[in-house]
């Protein structure tokens, strides 16, 4: 190993992910074989201005594998845009002996992050992990809990499908994901979905309008009894409409009713954040986190860990990794629209 850290940092930041208690036991359990000393900031950025610590044993992180959300805590703490308060932040890890941070989080955790490791002219050595629940981190083909959320999500779209199936219903479902068309595409193809609309993609209401019609037709004939419409979060609307605040799912519902369909809404919520993480997530994690501390200690500075094609890499800059993820590759979305009329 070519460097000698002897204490690092851990938080995580943004939206929680499962999974990420899975990355901090990881860290904190390499970190001990090489005898290096792990204290995790609790609340995100926010947990180092405040001196919000505390040391993570071996055993602080016995079985947290399993547990959803973060031990650590999480916010969004806009203050961290403030240059003064970023140097406020580095004098701190500075007095408390840090030699590097490693911050698990999304896209918003990986601005500070890659500023951070930018001011500190390499002092601080700072890695990123990718921890959310989007998918929307560039250059890594997965996020720490993109897998349980998906489960989640489809366990539920099951569930309405089930409903919308025996009441001949018309569901509009909103799903998360920011500006990322991974989990929206993902689940629509998960629950056979008639209609996926993402980001950055164009949608036709007529044309929705006209299966819906479509497939009421069949129902007479063949018992076809229910259309499910997934909206991601990010999805283009009217300019007067986004800034109004409408969500998505109720914009979409309006436009359809005005069209004389009658549909109902949901909104998975919050819990697609949740739950105990997948097996896939836990993997994904203590890979990542173990990696993250060996990646440390051969010097690497300013970089987000990734995944691609199974392998683990470092070599995405952090400032790279928050390029927006394309959202062109629309391969998944054309397969589950082919296959979802019948
Ligand atoms: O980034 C994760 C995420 O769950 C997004 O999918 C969603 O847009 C956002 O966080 C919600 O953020 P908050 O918890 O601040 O409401």
């Amino acid at each position: 190993m070519e460097t000698n850290i002897k204490r690092i940092a851990v938080l995580t930041s943004g939206g929680d992910a499962p999974g990420m208690n899975a990355a901090i036991r990881a860290i904190v359990r390499m970190a001990a074989v090489y005898n290096i000393e792990v204290v995790g900031f609790y609340g995100g950025f926010k947990g180092i201005l405040d001196r919000d610590y505390e040391p993570l044993d071996t055993r602080r992180v016995a079985n947290i594998l399993k547990q959803g959300g973060t031990i650590l805590q999480t916010s969004r703490y806009p203050c961290f845009k403030d240059k003064e308060v970023r140097k406020q932040a580095l004098r701190i890890l500075d007095d408390l002996k840090i030699q590097a941070l490693i911050v698990i989080g999304g896209n918003g955790s990986y601005s500070g992050a890659s500023l951070l490791a930018k001011e500190s002219n390499g002092k601080l050595k700072v890695i990123g992990i990718p921890g959310t629940i989007d998918n929307d981190i560039t250059g890594t083909d997965y996020t720490i809990g993109f897998s349980t959320a998906l489960s989640t999500v489809t366990e539920y779209v099951d569930k309405i499908r089930d409903t919308a199936s025996s009441h001949n219903r018309v569901f509009v479902l909103q799903v998360m994901g920011r500006h990322c068309k991974d989990l929206a595409e993902s689940v629509g193809l998960t629950c056979g979905a008639e209609w996926i609309l993402i980001p950055d993609h164009e949608y036709d209401l007529d044309a929705i309008v006209s299966s819906i019609s479509e497939n009421a037709r069949l129902y007479r004939s063949q018992r076809k009894t229910h259309n499910l419409i997934i909206v991601a979060e990010g999805i283009k609307m009217p300019a007067q409409v986004k800034a109004s605040g409408v969500p998505p799912v109720t914009y979409i519902a309006a436009e359809l009713r005005n069209r004389g369909i009658e549909c109902h809404i949901d909104d998975v919520g919050y819990a697609q954040r949740g739950g105990t993480p997948s097996p896939e997530d836990r993997i994904l994690g203590t890979r990542m986190g173990a990696f993250a501390v060996e990646e440390l200690l051969k010097g690497k500075n300013n970089k987000a860990i990734s995944i691609r094609n199974g392998i683990l890499t470092s070599q995405v800059s952090l400032s790279q990794a928050i390029m927006p993820r394309s959202n062109q590759n629309v391969h998944l979305l054309t397969l589950a629209h082919l296959l979802s009329h019948g």
